[in-house]
């Protein structure tokens, strides 16, 4: 009896190590964070030592070591709960830790969750409870009907706006500054950055097809598609020309916002930053040529006031990473789809629908939302201080709204115009993106400045890559390279 009871114990206490094992046998983390497969597997060394120390030189501690792991096992599993609803309220799905640690290496797993959980279920983001919902015609119906009960999960970096970031606003605020900035954005302030953004393009791929003609491998492409956003950008916001010395020196000031980590507050050196970017932004609400600043100045004398000046510069930081972001995903889809190139060089018409057919399938993926009052949809309980994931990456692969989902095939926004039920890459009602027009702009032009001015390869493409946070966006493989040779 005593024998049974030791080899159920040491059975129980090696079964605790399972859910560290599949962490360490993951082939995806492996690959994406070598240093978190490293630690799983120094935990499991760990944890057998501990277990044949106790069995082997303290045996009388195997009790009370085995009734505290089934407690830690119990508390875990009623925790994790995958699929069994027994607090029938709250979304099937699991809130286990180590499901969480192999899921930002996965980025299939919500659509795996989806199939079989529904499409409300739960996970954790580490100790986070998350509950997604997918289905673009559901979360704007969750949205709409709880709106006062969602609020925006507000980023650090954000804290330091005066007035509050727009995305953020409180809703007086809001009605006066987010009309005002969808106007300054206008039509012929995105038209008349596009002469500006089109010489960057060229500028930028001179300089890659040069230092291409001097290297066996190619640069990253980071840098020079980093260099257009930005000229680009700060063309459309701030009304400087690339090329000119206040330009220069405002994108050199501009660099210390832009390296600053999303979810931290500001630091120091990037306060003292924003003063120059401050100044220079004011003055050029009289510039001479058409940009944000200077449209708001048109529509309303008294602006641009200390709140959209920073609005300018804070949305400059996040559209530029966007921008930047999506520009590596368009060359990540030319290089598997290099037909597209002829088909663009022919039809430069079709650089819309081939963007928008890269954001479908590769860059848009989430929003999140806070529950700040506990809320109900679909006979499902939202706990206050939840997160909210609103998967736009999975509900662009329904099947009702696209035929052949995974395929790529940007045809299909060319054969019909999708209702935004199907299709929302920039969000949806009052807080959409502003910038889809400028978006669109700088991305077909460097599309289509790159197959009709050079010949180009598409190399060292692989599977995509994240950093170590759920909420942080997939990107291309680092081995992407583009070599380019002027015609
Ligand atoms: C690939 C490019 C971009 C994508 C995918 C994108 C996506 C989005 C999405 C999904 C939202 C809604 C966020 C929410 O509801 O929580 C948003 C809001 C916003 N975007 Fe973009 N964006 C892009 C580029 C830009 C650019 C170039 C600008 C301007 C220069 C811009 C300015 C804004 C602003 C100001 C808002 C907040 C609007 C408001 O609350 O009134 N975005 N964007």
């Amino acid at each position: 009896m005593a024998a049974a009871l030791r080899a159920a114990e040491i059975a129980l206490l090696l079964a605790a190590a399972w859910p560290v094992l599949r962490v360490a046998a993951d082939r995806r983390l492996r690959r994406l964070f070598p240093w978190a497969h490293a630690a799983a597997l120094g935990l499991v060394a760990l944890w057998l030592a501990l277990v044949a120390l106790v069995v082997l030189r303290f045996p009388s501690a195997l009790h009370a070591l085995a009734a505290a792991t089934a407690l830690a096992l119990a508390g875990t599993f009623v925790r994790s709960r995958a699929g069994l609803r027994l607090e029938r309220a709250l979304p099937p799905g699991s809130l286990s830790f180590s499901r969480s640690i192999r899921s930002v290496a996965d980025r299939r797993a919500h659509l795996r969750d989806a199939e079989r959980f529904g499409p409300i279920f739960k996970v954790a983001q580490f100790h986070r409870p998350v509950i997604c919902v997918v289905g673009l015609e559901r979360i704007h119906r969750l949205l709409r009907e709880h709106a006062p009960s969602l609020a925006p999960n507000r980023l650090p970096l954000t804290r330091d706006v005066a007035g509050g970031f727009l995305r953020y606003m409180d809703d007086e605020t809001y009605a006066l500054y987010g009309p005002l900035f969808r106007r300054a954005l206008s039509q012929s302030v995105v038209a008349a950055a596009g002469p500006s953004t089109q010489d960057a393009a060229r500028r930028e791929l001179d300089r890659l097809a040069s230092d291409c003609s001097n290297a066996t491998t190619p640069p990253p492409p980071a840098e020079y598609l980093d260099r257009i956003a930005v000229d680009g950008l700060v063309r459309a916001l701030v009304g400087l020309l690339p090329g000119t010395a206040p330009q220069r020196s405002f994108v050199t000031s501009y660099r210390t916002l832009a390296e600053q980590e999303l979810a931290t507050s500001l630091s120091a050196r990037t306060r003292e930053s924003l003063g120059p970017l401050r100044r220079v932004a004011a003055e050029r609400a009289d510039g001479e040529t058409a940009s944000a600043l200077s449209e708001l100045r048109r529509i309303d004398p008294a602006m641009p006031d200390t709140i959209c000046i920073d609005n300018v510069l804070f949305t400059l930081r996040f559209a530029s990473a966007n921008v930047v972001s999506l520009l590596h995903w368009l060359l990540a889809m030319l290089g598997r789809h290099p037909e597209w190139g002829a088909r663009i060089r022919d039809e430069p018409e079709l650089a819309g629908a081939f963007v928008q057919e890269t954001l479908r399938l590769a860059q848009s993926e989430y929003l999140y939302r806070v529950v700040t009052d506990e809320l109900e949809f679909e006979g499902y309980r939202f706990p206050r201080g939840w997160l909210v994931r609103l998967c736009i990456w999975e509900s662009h692969r329904s099947p009702d709204a696209f035929e052949q989902p995974e395929r790529f095939d940007p045809d299909r926004f060319v054969a019909k115009p999708l209702r935004t039920s199907e299709y929302s890459p920039f969000g949806w009602g009052q807080h959409a993106c502003n910038g889809v027009a400028l978006t669109s702009m700088i991305c077909t032009t460097v599309l289509e400045t790159l197959v009709t001015g050079y010949r180009w390869t598409v190399s060292g493409d692989g599977p995509a890559e994240r950093d170590f946070r759920h909420w942080h966006h997939w990107r291309p493989s680092s081995a992407l390279r583009l070599r380019v040779t002027s015609l």
